[in-house]
């Protein structure tokens, strides 16, 4: 079994896929299961994942990644977005569990339902600003529309990295791409304006000349500060 260490050496970011190699979309799909268990934010699971492997929308949505090397020469493509859309049904799937788990406890405060029942769907009803109360005090944080849709990405970009050190571990390779037309994505996959494609993630074998030169990173010490 690899390690934790080798599967985050083994990656790298690959720009020529190897169109020989016997690819087995089986391995995708384990990947992909894998990849929904990355934490999120409040767990609401506010993501959508789509997979692109049939010739004909392959052939459309590398265009649409500007015909980029990460994108050409790849076996599937994986597109991660958020689902902003998805809150009420969200909400409520953990709202449920929580009334559940309590409904045994007929003397339950309502503040342990408020989180999914009151705050989560004043935080991503859209209607715009959200005056929401911080556990640390009594300072309420002022959440704007954008501050709701990085919260959302983060969450995606979770599943996305959890996704490609999944095929990391199974010595597949990927290449996670920004370089995108959006809303040319979003029509091709049926996606509301208000969902973002956070990453497209490009799948397949890596050839030699695909991994551009030795990994370059600041020393650590540069980065990681101690307090
Ligand atoms: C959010 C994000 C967007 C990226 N977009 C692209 C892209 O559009 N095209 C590309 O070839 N590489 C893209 N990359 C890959 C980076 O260039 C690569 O991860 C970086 O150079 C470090 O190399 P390594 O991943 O091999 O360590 C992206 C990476 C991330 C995390």
């Amino acid at each position: 079994m690899k390690s934790f260490t080798d599967i985050v050496q083994y990656r790298r970011a690959i720009r020529k896929y190897d169109q020989n190699f016997e690819f087995d979309p089986e391995v995708v799909t384990r990947a992909l299961e894998l990849s929904t268990l990355a934490p999120n934010s409040s767990n609401m699971q506010m993501w959508e994942i789509h997979r692109v492997r049939s010739p004909e929308m392959l052939k459309k949505a590398k265009v649409f990644c500007m015909e980029q090397n990460a994108a050409k020469t790849a076996n599937e493509l994986i597109i991660f977005a958020t689902a902003p859309q998805k809150w009420k049904q969200r909400a409520e799937m953990n709202a449920n569990v929580i009334r559940r788990a309590f409904a045994a406890k007929p003397n339950t405060p309502e503040h342990v339902f408020a989180y999914y029942e009151k705050d989560m769907p004043l935080l991503y009803s859209g209607e715009g600003l959200v005056e929401y109360k911080g556990v640390v005090g009594e300072q309420g944080n002022r959440l704007r529309k954008e501050d709701v849709r990085v919260i959302l990405n983060k969450s995606v970009a979770l599943a996305a990295m959890t996704f490609m050190y999944a095929l990391s571990e199974a010595g597949y390779d990927s290449c996670p791409m920004e370089g995108f037309e959006e809303d040319q994505i979003k029509k091709l996959l049926g996606l509301p304006q208000e969902a973002d494609v956070c990453m497209i993630v490009s799948c397949g074998k890596r050839l030699p000349e695909g991994v551009y030169g030795p990994r370059l990173r600041l020393d650590a010490k540069d980065v990681i500060k101690e307090h």
